[in-house]
């Protein structure tokens, strides 16, 4: 039977008792990490979030009902124990923050016993993720998963001071809405009320911080959960939490300002020194650059292009790929020039999964002597030109992709990282942000056969290249930015339009009638009709920011109830089967996915 507290209050947390508390009575409670019986004396780690303090009992201290008590402990057992804070009667544990101190109980009460946890409670858990997810309560009370969450309340609260201070509300916005175009699929909630309808959930508060800035309130705040139905990775949640803003009377300096005071707050949370301004990088140069448009910054490999170099040579994947408009470029591992050949073929795995048809490559061996997958169809000047264009030395390992330009950026961006990673030149405690700058308006899609919006289509074209938009719409850059910290991107956001002529223009160009405009934003295009402020916003991911403050590898570790990749949520068995009669009140059949099958087939 499990005691009551009747009365008894906790006068602090385990781990907030130092040396100063020696000779005080104090009452501490929580969960025992581990009990040890050393015959006439029982030790018990104590536990609970601000870490772990260890209890002596011993008979003369507590009575024979007390210590029969305490010899009953196991691990995760909640307890309340009085007893007096002393110094270690052993020897210091230094890897404690109670080390040099202990509390000798005179009095136990057990509050809750516990079946043997499935795995034990400890930082750095080896245990499997899919059991720890399946009692994501208990993984909850390890050390490392606490800090985390710890860490991510520190930075929601700061978040709001500061903006608070920045003069900025924080405004609700709803979770039953209709679609928002921010790219994704919808998660959709049908309707009771009207049968055949559905709710979508938010992908953004998007639609709505915009009509709140029509609506006069100037700076909007809200730390916003968002939906999308995509597919999962290490830093992809289907639901996920935005801090978002949207702020009035404003052009892109003043948002990247009063972001780049909050970042230097929030990381001074962590004792990292943001240095200001963040520097600014375009869209362009950084896919020159580095081949990615969230470039790690934290270590060189830049790419080079060496199209003018190797244009006039034989070798046919150059050339073709020249031909058809595409472009050669290579980067230079330094000091890889050795790897043996299986690892290089591993390299050119890599290159293929991400779209390559190959990777030539050039390897410098320290003694001087060349190795490369193309020296048959080139000329040794050709050659030699190449590496000289490459800054090639002994030792070093050249990589060339030739494609169209975007396959070699995405070909190289990726290759560059993963060669970081291997050589590993990845410091998590090092901190690189970067703004990328003028965007793409759009971007062509050949599965759609049309361009869409690279960020959303609300966003303001640069007024410099307005004048392609008919003629040239690929060629438009937009007021848009994204904030990348690591190779990261942790926010985004933009300018938006606020010109009823334009906003139509654009979503002309996206291949909307004006019909189609009207069911989707008509409220957006009719708020435009009755005064609307210049006004900017930028939402970061959250979830993707404490992961990185907290030096983690996944979002999973920094959200209390994360979703496993085919977006099931392991603990509570989410998404489930709902019974008949609900469906029916909502007008819903479910067609089994056989049936499914067979009738597309059909
Ligand atoms: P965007 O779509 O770029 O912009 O989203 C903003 C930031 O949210 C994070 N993010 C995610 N985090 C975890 N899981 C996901 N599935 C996920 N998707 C996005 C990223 C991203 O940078 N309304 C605009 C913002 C604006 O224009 O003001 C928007 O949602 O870190
Ligand atoms: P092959 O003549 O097919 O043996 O190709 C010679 C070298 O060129 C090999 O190392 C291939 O991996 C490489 N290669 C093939 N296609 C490409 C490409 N599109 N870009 C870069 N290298 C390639």
């Amino acid at each position: 039977m499990a005691e009551s507290m009747k009365g008894l209050r906790r006068t602090c947390r385990c781990a907030e008792l130092t040396t100063e508390n020696v000779g005080q009575t104090v009452t501490v409670m929580g969960w025992v990490q581990k009990s040890r019986n050393k015959g006439g004396i029982i030790f018990v780690d104590l536990r609970d979030r601000s870490g772990i303090i260890q209890l002596i009992f011993e008979e003369s201290d507590t009575g024979v009902e007390g210590f029969e008590k305490a010899t009953k402990l196991r691990a995760e057992f909640v307890v309340a124990v009085t007893g007096v804070v002393e110094n270690r009667s052993g020897a210091v544990n230094e890897n404690l923050k109670t080390g040099a101190i202990e509390v000798r109980a005179k009095d136990i009460r057990i509050l809750s016993e516990s079946e043997t946890p499935p795995f034990p409670i400890e930082e750095n858990s080896k245990t499997k993720d899919e059991l720890r997810l399946r009692y994501r309560f208990l993984d909850l009370r390890r050390p490392d998963l606490q800090r985390n969450l710890i860490m991510r309340s520190k930075v929601a609260t700061l978040t709001r001071q500061f903006l608070a201070e920045e003069g900025f509300l924080e405004i609700e916005t709803p979770m039953l809405t209709k679609s928002t175009p921010e790219g994704a699929r919808d998660y959709l909630v049908p309707s009771r009320i009207h049968p055949g309808k559905f709710y979508a959930l938010p992908q953004s508060p998007q639609l709505f911080k915009q009509m709140l800035m029509c609506s006069g309130y100037d700076r909007y705040m809200q730390i916003a959960r968002c939906f999308r139905d995509e597919d999962l990775r290490a830093d992809r949640q289907p639901e996920f939490t935005q801090i978002d803003m949207e702020l009035s009377f404003v052009d892109v300096d003043d948002v990247l300002d009063v972001n780049e005071r909050l970042l230097q707050k929030m990381f001074a949370l962590i004792d990292v020194d943001v240095p200001l301004p963040i520097p600014r990088m375009t869209w362009q140069e950084a896919m020159d650059r580095f081949g990615s448009d969230k470039p790690d910054i934290r270590f060189g490999m830049e790419l080079t292009n060496v199209t003018d170099v190797v244009k006039d040579c034989e070798f046919v994947v150059f050339k073709n790929a020249i031909e058809n408009g595409g472009t050669v470029r290579g980067i230079n591992a330094k000091g890889q020039g050795g790897m043996a050949r299986k690892k290089i073929d591993k390299l050119v795995d890599f290159a293929k999964d991400y779209g390559a048809k190959g990777l030539a490559y050039i390897a410098i061996h320290e003694d001087g002597t060349v190795k490369s997958s193309f020296a048959k169809f080139m000329t040794d000047d050709e050659t030699a030109a190449l590496i000289k264009a490459m800054a090639g030395e002994n030792g070093d390992l050249l990589l060339f992709a030739a494609d169209k330009n975007k396959v070699v950026w995405d070909v190289l961006g990726a290759l560059r990282l993963e060669l970081a990673r291997q050589m590993e030149l990845l410091d998590k405690n090092e901190y690189k942000f970067l703004w990328i700058t003028e965007f793409p308006l759009l971007e062509w899609s050949d599965e759609q056969n049309r361009f869409t919006a690279m960020h959303h289509p609300f966003t303001m074209p640069m007024e410099e290249d307005l004048q392609y938009i008919d003629s040239d719409p690929g060629r438009v850059r937009a007021k848009a930015y994204d904030i990348v910290l690591n190779g990261n991107e942790i926010g985004g956001g933009s300018v938006r339009i606020f010109d009823q002529d334009i906003q139509s223009k654009m979503f002309e160009v996206l291949g909307f009638t004006e019909e189609q405009a009207q069911e989707q934003f008509g409220f957006l295009l009719t708020a435009f009709k009755y005064g609307v402020p210049p006004h900017a916003g930028l939402a970061y991911g959250l979830d993707r920011l404490v992961m990185l403050m907290a030096k983690q590898d996944s979002i999973r570790d920094v959200i209390a109830f994360p979703k496993v990749k085919d977006a099931s949520d392991l603990m509570t068995e989410a998404p489930g089967h709902v019974d008949a009669k609900q469906l029916e009140e909502l007008g819903i059949a479910v067609i089994a996915k056989e049936e499914k099958k067979a009738e597309d087939k059909e």
